[in-house]
């Protein structure tokens, strides 16, 4: 069998190690003129143009890509895909938001051609924002997941999501039942986890909306198969924490009542964590679950600043969110530009290595998964993004006057979005290229 091997000629950048950890010049590797070689989907090797190209087989195809980076495809650790239609939702933090605009939205995707609609266009929008790989939230109805897997698998994307688990606190419309959720989840897990590229998430919305008996039966889910994600929310708004404690008084903490249930793991990823204290950060660490950093959404619903230098200090794994429909952008470069406003109104900085770490190897940490994405290790997927650098005028202008690679990486940070996508590819195949 021959294989099915092309080349890639840029300047290729990819994230080898957080920079809190070894400093920013041993973070990553920078090919000005690299070679990326993909071979049956996966990274063959990555280096010297010049060195690697002597040594390719010949007739190997050589794609070449000018005025732009080539670099690994970006991972989004939080987002429902229920809410694409309605992003941009005026006027109300959390909870209002959710009674008056999440809660009516999620409601129609009972209709299963409803759900197949949204996942289609969700899907897509990642791929144009350059996004390979996210920890997606369905909704409470099953055939909620099942679109957004269908979806997922037909493009061959390494993709998370599950079915939220939701018995108390919400619409009637919109709520299962702990034996209902548990016994739906089963069959979803026994449908996709493990298909292809595919894993499941155990995802009960948030404390408030699940009771004892549910929380009890999504930590039974994640002991009786391998591999489940366990995938909510925590501590993004001062109500909330509130309502958290008042109704589970037994418990220490809004974080207490996860680990209560045995819902902490290094396969349990939290969105938010903004108002955590210094013990549940070292819970957070010592169980090594992850953090989603969700900075458009915690500025959009006012719900507050994430503290990152804190999670570094605890060993906190983190990863970036975008949690649309509360996050206002697909983009993980528009993640990035208000990540680094959120650290600025902190008087702290956020490194633009820093966020290529966060955008790439970062989340793929977070999710366990940077054996298979979120760099260019040989035998990885083959999932990467080209960027341009003439995207709009104004980039196309700004970029001349950068002089260093840190520079231009962090104008693309600030100034970019779908624009810059040029296209993206998963397991070396080409699933989005910008007209
Ligand atoms: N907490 C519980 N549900 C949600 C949700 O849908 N979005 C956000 N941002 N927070 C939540
Ligand atoms: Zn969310």
């Amino acid at each position: 069998m021959t294989s099915a091997r092309t080349a890639y000629r840029a300047s290729i950048l990819h994230s080898i190690a957080d920079p809190a950890e070894v400093g920013i010049e041993a973070s990553y590797e920078y090919f000005d003129d690299g070679l990326l070689i993909v071979s049956d989907g996966r990274i063959e090797a990555l280096g010297e143009a010049e060195s690697l190209l002597a040594e390719l087989p010949a007739g190997t195809e050589v794609i070449e890509h000018d005025n732009g980076l080539l670099m690994p495809g970006f991972i989004d650790t939080h987002i429902h895909y229920p809410q694409t239609g309605m992003i941009a939702a005026y006027g109300e933090q959390l909870l209002d938001w959710l009674n008056n605009y999440t809660f009516p939205a999620e409601r129609e995707f009972e209709n299963p051609e409803h759900a197949a609609e949204v996942a289609d266009v969700f899907i897509r929008e990642l791929l144009r924002n350059g996004t390979t790989s996210a920890l997606v939230f369905g909704t409470v109805h099953k055939a909620s997941v099942d679109a957004f897997f269908s979806a997922a698998e037909q493009r061959n994307l390494r993709m998370i999501g599950g079915k939220v688990l939701m018995d108390r606190n919400a619409p009637d419309y919109l709520t299962d039942t702990a034996e209902s959720g548990y016994q739906d989840s089963r069959e979803l897990i026994e449908r996709w986890h493990g298909k292809g590229r595919l894993h499941y998430a155990v995802t009960p919305r948030f404390a408030p909306t699940s009771t004892d008996e549910q929380l009890a039966s999504a930590g039974q889910l994640l002991r009786e198969y391998d591999g489940l994600y366990m995938h909510t929310h925590l501590s993004e708004n001062r109500d909330e924490v509130e309502w958290v404690k008042s109704l589970f008084p037994q418990c220490s903490g809004y974080l207490d009542v996860y680990d209560h249930f045995n819902l902490l793991s290094e396969r349990s990823v939290f969105a938010h964590g903004i108002h955590l204290c210094d013990d549940e950060c070292r819970r957070l660490s010592e169980t090594g679950s992850a953090i989603a950093f969700c900075p458009t959404s915690n500025l959009f619903l006012g719900s507050g600043l994430f503290n990152l230098p804190k999670m570094e200090q605890h060993g906190v794994n983190v990863g970036l969110g975008t949690d649309v429909g509360a996050g206002t952008s697909f983009s993980i470069l528009q993640t990035l530009n208000e990540a680094y406003k959120v650290m600025q109104l902190q008087g702290a900085k956020l490194s633009p290595f820093k966020s290529l770490y966060l955008a790439t190897l970062g989340g793929a940490r977070a999710l366990r998964l940077e054996d298979r994405i979120g760099s260019f290790a040989p035998g990885n997927e083959a999932d990467f993004v080209l960027l341009d650098y003439h995207c709009t005028p104004l980039m196309q202008y700004r970029m001349q006057q950068a002089r260093t690679l840190d520079e231009r990486l962090f104008v693309l940070m600030t100034l970019g979005d779908d624009r810059a996508v040029r296209a993206t590819f998963a397991a070396g195949q080409c699933v989005h290229q910008r007209d």
